[in-house]
């Protein structure tokens, strides 16, 4: 399996979820993540500045691109003869690709959302695999309520690492 954004919110879980399924794992970043992807359990970095992964001669049965950077008509190349292109993000004409796939059969294209297929099941895996220490929350910057705008900004930069979190004091009543 290859993610792409694999230093970013949901990139970082997905590393994590995917090798605690079994998968062999190739996460894709930039220069500076590249030992942050490989301690979360990647078994291989890819560095998009230096190295297109739909132009590297490796297949993969699933391309998750997390940050929805790529394209399934890139990607195709990429994915073994009934391998799936899943992203996060509706964009580079993934709807038509959807649908044309589910219909061709072999190389699939899949949009999906939060909380569309979610089951107790599920989060109660994820919720035993949190509390075992399994999947943890990279944290990147903490900042207060006041802070919000500067909080967007950083995340509008397209480059955080991990998680940001916006620490709220709660007043409560004696
Ligand atoms: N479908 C859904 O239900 C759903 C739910 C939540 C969010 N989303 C969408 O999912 C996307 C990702 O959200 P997120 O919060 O995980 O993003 P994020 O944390 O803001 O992503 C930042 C990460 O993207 C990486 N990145 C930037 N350009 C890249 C490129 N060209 N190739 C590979 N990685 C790149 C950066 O790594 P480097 O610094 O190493 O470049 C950075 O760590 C957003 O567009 C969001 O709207 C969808």
């Amino acid at each position: 399996m290859l993610i792409n954004g694999a230093a970013g919110a949901i990139g970082t879980f997905a590393v994590q979820m995917a090798k605690r399924m079994g998968a062999h794992v190739t996460g894709v970043c930039s220069t500076g993540n590249v030992e942050r992807v490989r301690a979360l359990g990647a078994d291989a970095v890819v560095d998009y500045t230096k190295t297109d992964f739909t132009r590297a001669g490796e297949t993969y049965d699933v391309i998750f691109d997390a940050v929805g950077k790529s394209s399934y008509r890139q990607a195709k190349k990429a994915l073994t003869p009934t391998g799936k292109y899943l992203t996060t993000v509706l964009g580079n004409n993934i709807l038509g690709n959807m649908l044309w796939t589910k219909i061709a059969g072999g190389k699939r294209a899949i949009f999906d959302a939060t909380g569309l297929k979610q089951t107790r099941d599920k989060l109660e895996t994820l919720a035993n695999w949190v509390a075992e220490g399994e999947l943890k929350s990279v944290v990147d910057r903490t900042y207060t309520l006041d802070q919000m705008q500067e909080a967007h900004a950083y995340v509008d930069t397209g480059h955080k690492r991990g998680n940001i979190v916006i620490s709220m004091t709660i007043a409560t009543q004696a």
